[in-house]
């Protein structure tokens, strides 16, 4: 009998390592929620809803995108960090999460710990732009210009540890001299204030630049990365403008809460891939100045490995500025 029983016992054990997390055998069994830590209508949410819409097609789910913009991205964070570790609260962020830990020393969540990574999804220019009416055409001249008014001129970002932040703080440091910061809960009501000349300058992905510089309705100075932009070959770079010191791009990621089953971070990261080859989102990407990254690097650990080197290349840039958050 027990000869039976110990052989009835040993095929069940040798079933147990196959059972996967009761959640993983089935996912995605419902719609999945992305988090974009910025507002509705600006680079970030551009690029979330567009591999939202192309993982959801892989996935055989839609792939809700809801906004809670705030506190430099740090609010939309924090909502992942805290959600139930199953695959269905997602977040999309950029080079935010490289600042965020040295920035904010209060935050209520792990802003590294906190999160799984599932793939880096594209690296995106800046631009420097200006209301229609500032009155230079080069970034020579807008350099002159911000050199003799200063804190007389008004710069929109979207909060402390913002791209356009981070960017905004490259360009005065380029430039030695301090403008007035207006902060916003994303880029996309920055720019409204600037098409409304409520604002001077803003420093923006061309994610959400492009198409309103192409129709006139901004002007341009200078795209921050080494090669121009396919969407804008009239725009210098900074380097032929003059101020090869003022180079920065913005790298974009998804994360799932620490806690995340592998498996399903798995098939997350193979649906990202998917997107990412998706034709659509590729002719998307190329229309607004950015490519999806390679496959290779669209994986949990290539994403968290960039993330890590990321972090310890700004956290002295930061702490010799000593502009924390909190
Ligand atoms: C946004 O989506 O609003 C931007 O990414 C904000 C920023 O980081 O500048």
């Amino acid at each position: 009998m027990f000869r039976h029983t110990r052989r009835a016992l040993l095929a069940l054990a040798a079933l147990v390592p196959l059972a996967l997390p009761a959640g993983a055998q089935t996912y995605p069994a419902r719609p999945i929620t992305m988090i974009v830590p910025f507002a509705a209508g600006g680079p970030t949410d551009t690029v979330a809803r567009l591999v939202a819409e192309a993982m959801g097609r892989d996935l055989g789910q839609t792939v809700i995108v809801e906004n809670a913009g705030g506190a430099g991205g740090t609010i939309g964070a924090q909502r992942v960090a805290l959600a139930r570790p199953d695959g269905y609260t997602l977040l999309l962020h950029h080079i935010g999460m490289a600042t965020t830990p040295t920035l904010y020393r209060k935050l209520a969540y792990d802003p590294v710990g906190g999160f799984e990574t599932i793939g880096l999804v594209t690296e995106v220019p800046m631009t420097l732009v200006a209301r229609k009416d500032f009155p230079a055409n080069t970034l020579a001249e807008a350099i002159a210009i911000i050199r003799k008014e200063g804190d007389g001129l008004n710069y929109g970002n979207a909060g402390i540890g913002a791209a356009s932040h981070l960017s905004g703080l490259l360009l005065m440091k380029s430039v030695d001299k301090a403008m007035t910061t207006v902060p916003f809960r994303g880029t996309a009501p920055a720019m409204q204030e600037l098409l409304a000349g409520r604002i001077d300058l803003m420093c923006d992905q061309t994610t959400n630049t492009t198409e309103q510089i192409n129709s006139g309705a901004i002007k341009v100075f200078s795209v921050t990365t080494p090669q121009r932009v396919a969407p804008l070959p009239n725009v210098p770079t900074s380097r032929e403008g003059g101020l090869p010191a003022f180079e920065v791009s913005v790298w974009h990621g998804l994360y799932g809460p620490k806690g995340t089953p592998p498996e399903i971070i798995a098939r997350l990261s193979k649906a990202l891939q998917a997107a990412l080859a998706d034709p659509k989102l590729v002719a998307r990407f190329a229309e607004l100045g950015t490519a999806p990254v390679a496959a290779e690097q669209a994986t949990p650990a290539a994403h968290r490995a960039f993330w890590q080197a990321d972090i310890a290349k700004w956290r002295p840039i930061i702490q010799a500025a000593g502009q924390f958050a909190d």
